[in-house]
């Protein structure tokens, strides 16, 4: 049996995965800031929580430089942010010198901890391994995920890219302000939404509802079905 077979064997059973509203475990692991507890980490924040392949390859690089460098962003909208990879944190630490030079910030820190989990532990348990990626000893590397963490540190949103596509970060930043406008409001954000952009009024609110909780009115776009569904309001 490969080393990969074997792992999978092993780890698969205990890969269940987490569904939105779940409670975000809380891990304690090693850190480029020292141990931490992760619901202590995030205190009363939101966070997110990025993991990607390996450290010291092309598309993590650029990556973890494009999170640094809108991390200002991120911070303005109260998300704490932590990465993930199976290496340690001294090869992290490292690492991360590289990503701040190829933003051509070579002075300054990551601004954010990257989660050490050299034993693969929390990737399991996370459900964050690409079975088709392998290291040269065969054993899994961390996939892309990311997962957004609510105040109350239930899983909000979780997305899973493998390690050949690389994902968009300001798009993160686009779902954060739909998350956290739709924590607050009863309203849904359409295709492409950006903030000021009009949002749709949620199915379950009767006309009556929708009337008296936005001001600035609804209005109803015709369909040929005659339902009264597609309800648009600026807040
Ligand atoms: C990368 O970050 O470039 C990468 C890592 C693992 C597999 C493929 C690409």
């Amino acid at each position: 049996q490969s080393p990969h077979t074997e792992f999978w064997s092993r780890n698969k059973p205990n890969m269940p995965g987490l569904l939105l509203g779940d409670e975000f475990p809380n891990f304690e692991a090693d850190t480029t800031i020292g141990r931490i507890k992760f619901h202590d980490f995030l205190g009363n924040s939101w966070g997110i929580l990025f993991s990607h392949p390996r450290d010291f390859t092309p598309v993590c690089t650029t990556e973890l430089a494009c999170a640094a460098k809108i991390s200002d962003e991120f911070k303005k909208r109260g998300v704490k942010m932590i990465a993930l990879s199976i290496d340690s944190v001294e090869d992290h630490r490292n690492w991360s010198k590289d990503v701040m030079a190829f933003n051509s910030e070579a002075e300054s820190a990551l601004p954010f901890p990257i989660i050490a989990d050299d034993k693969r532990e929390l990737s399991v348990q996370l459900g964050m391994l690409d079975p088709d990626e392998r290291d040269k000893d065969g054993m899994p590397l961390t996939a892309r995920c990311v997962f957004v963490i609510g105040p109350d540190k239930k899983l909000k949103l979780s997305i899973l890219y493998p390690a050949t596509t690389g994902r968009n970060f300001n798009e993160l930043l686009r779902v954060i302000d739909s998350l956290q406008l739709t924590a607050q409001k009863k309203v849904a954000t359409p295709v492409d939404w950006k903030p000021g952009d009009k949002v749709m009024v949620i199915p379950s609110l009767s006309e009556a509802e929708a009337t008296a909780l936005f001001p600035n009115g609804v209005t109803t776009k015709e369909l040929p079905s005659g339902k009264k569904y597609l309800r648009y309001t600026q807040l």
